[in-house]
């Protein structure tokens, strides 16, 4: 190193004066600065071969160049969709079978600090009923968990079991804001489901279903997620088929007072489709069947809810038009489990997930009395506007594509419910009187 600084030193010297010819030649002169300069040459090659070798066997493949996979925004034949589809979900395949933590790099080791067990994933609307349910799942299951939620129906209460879990987290965000956030799987259930709520103010129901999908879709767009959306048996309308396949395109009013809920919906599910045929995104589309459980809202309007909450409050039970009108009702775990089993599957959809037990509105009513009060009273009040005679799911095609069916009948669920509204109902009261000095001796 000290030769080479002496020769850069005296390289940069002044040229001395010419000597007399006698003594020194000018040839001998000459062929030392050209040996000086060959001698430089000679390291500056020597620094580049190292510098390639490193790079092409010293690092491991993840962290050489590869050419972009991402497929082009100009993608819009469907061959080309299906090959990009197919591609992402070889990439998946492997991500998986790395355990969830090498896509960028297979075959080297994990870089300390950037390993990880399970999935990352967001799950809108996941301080609601359906969603605080699936959280606990996936929790139990490993993977990271970001519940996004702008507590319109749902309750931090839903998810407070999980505050201080490293792998969970809690945002305030309205979906139909956009949101970017590194995940792998988008659940997007964000969305009021119960009449009451969605009537509520119809045109944030509207853009809750429509920008909110177009928001998550798109992030699912720009991180390679896939994406799964929770639409619903009111994309049937007042069906004319009976019970309704995925393949029925329903008797739906694009007019009434629950168009804002089910034409929504029917554009979320046209949205996630155009999604993933031009772009290629990898989505899943689930059409849930009336869905009880603990966690519901108490007095949201929903069939299930009103007369569990109306029983153990000694209110009569009331049933609208003649009570003849029937629905299914699918306990929370086996939806839940519908849902997992659809994101995880190959299958596209839609798929109907829902019980196909069916019970008219009177019969609901009595399980409910044998189950709480078995004198509590029914009372009858005139039907509502647009509400379906008939709902029952065919689940012919998630049995067979998902090996998915209900195991919860409503006679096991039913009590299940109960407990937590009475817990609920109760507590409720209780508070409420001891912050009017009632029963409290403080
Ligand atoms: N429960 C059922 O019987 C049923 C039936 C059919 C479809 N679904 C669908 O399943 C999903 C979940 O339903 P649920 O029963 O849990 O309802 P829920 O009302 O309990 O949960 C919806 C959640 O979404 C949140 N939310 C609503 N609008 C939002 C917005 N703009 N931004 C962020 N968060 C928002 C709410 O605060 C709530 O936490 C919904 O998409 C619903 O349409 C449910």
């Amino acid at each position: 190193m000290a030769s080479e600084l002496t020769r850069r030193n005296q390289s940069h010297q002044p040229h001395p004066s010419p000597p007399p010819l006698a003594t020194s030649p000018p040839t001998s002169s000459r062929s030392r600065v050209v040996a000086a300069a060959l001698h430089r040459l000679f390291f500056v090659f020597v620094g580049i071969g190292i510098a390639t070798l490193f790079f092409h066997a010293v690092l491991p493949k993840g962290f050489q160049t590869v050419p972009p996979q991402q497929p082009s925004l100009h993608h819009h034949h469907p061959d080309v969709a299906a090959a990009v589809s197919s591609e992402l979900s070889h990439r998946r395949v492997l991500y998986e079978a790395a355990g969830g933590g090498g896509r960028m790099n297979a075959g080297g080791k994990v870089p300390l600090g950037l390993k990880r067990k399970g999935l990352r994933i967001v799950v809108t609307g996941g301080a609601g009923f359906v969603g605080s349910h699936l959280v606990d799942r996936l929790i139990a299951r490993g993977d990271s968990v970001i519940v996004v939620d702008n507590f319109f129906t749902g309750r931090k209460d839903n998810v407070a079991h999980h505050f201080g879990n490293p792998r969970f987290e809690l945002i305030r965000h309205d979906v139909v804001e956009p949101i970017l956030l590194e995940v792998d799987q988008i659940y997007h259930l964000a969305c009021p489901a119960s009449p009451v709520h969605y009537k509520f103010n119809p045109v944030k129901t509207i853009k809750t279903n429509v920008v909110g999908t177009l928001n998550m879709l798109g992030l699912a767009k720009r991180v390679g997620a896939r994406f799964l959306l929770t639409s619903t048996s009111e994309v049937y309308g007042d069906p004319l088929q009976h019970p309704q396949v995925e393949t029925y395109w329903g008797n739906v009013n694009p007019i009434g007072v629950r168009s804002c809920y089910d034409e929504g919906k029917r554009t979320a599910e046209t949205l996630t489709m155009d999604y993933h045929r031009g772009l290629g995104i990898e989505v899943r589309i689930a059409r849930i069947f009336n869905t009880y459980g603990p966690r519901m809202c108490l007095d949201d309007g929903r069939v299930v809810s009103n007369f569990v909450a109306q029983a153990l409050r000694k209110e009569p039970l009331t049933v609208y038009g003649d009570g003849k009108q029937t629905r299914s009702f699918q306990y929370v775990s086996d939806l839940v489990e519908g849902l997992m089993r659809l994101m995880e599957g190959e299958h596209v959809g839609p798929f109907n997930l829902g019980n196909p037990g069916e019970f008219t509105m009177l019969e609901l009513a009595k399980v409910v009395q044998e189950t709480i009060d078995p004198n509590a009273r029914i009372e009858f009040r005139p039907n509502t506007a647009d509400d379906p005679h008939k709902r029952k799911p065919d689940i012919s095609k998630a049995k067979q594509l998902l090996g998915w069916e209900p195991t919860v009948s409503l006679h096991q669920g039913l009590p299940l419910m109960v407990s937590d509204f009475r817990q609920r109902i109760f507590s409720d009261q209780k508070s409420t009187m001891s912050s009017y000095g009632g029963t409290t001796s403080a």
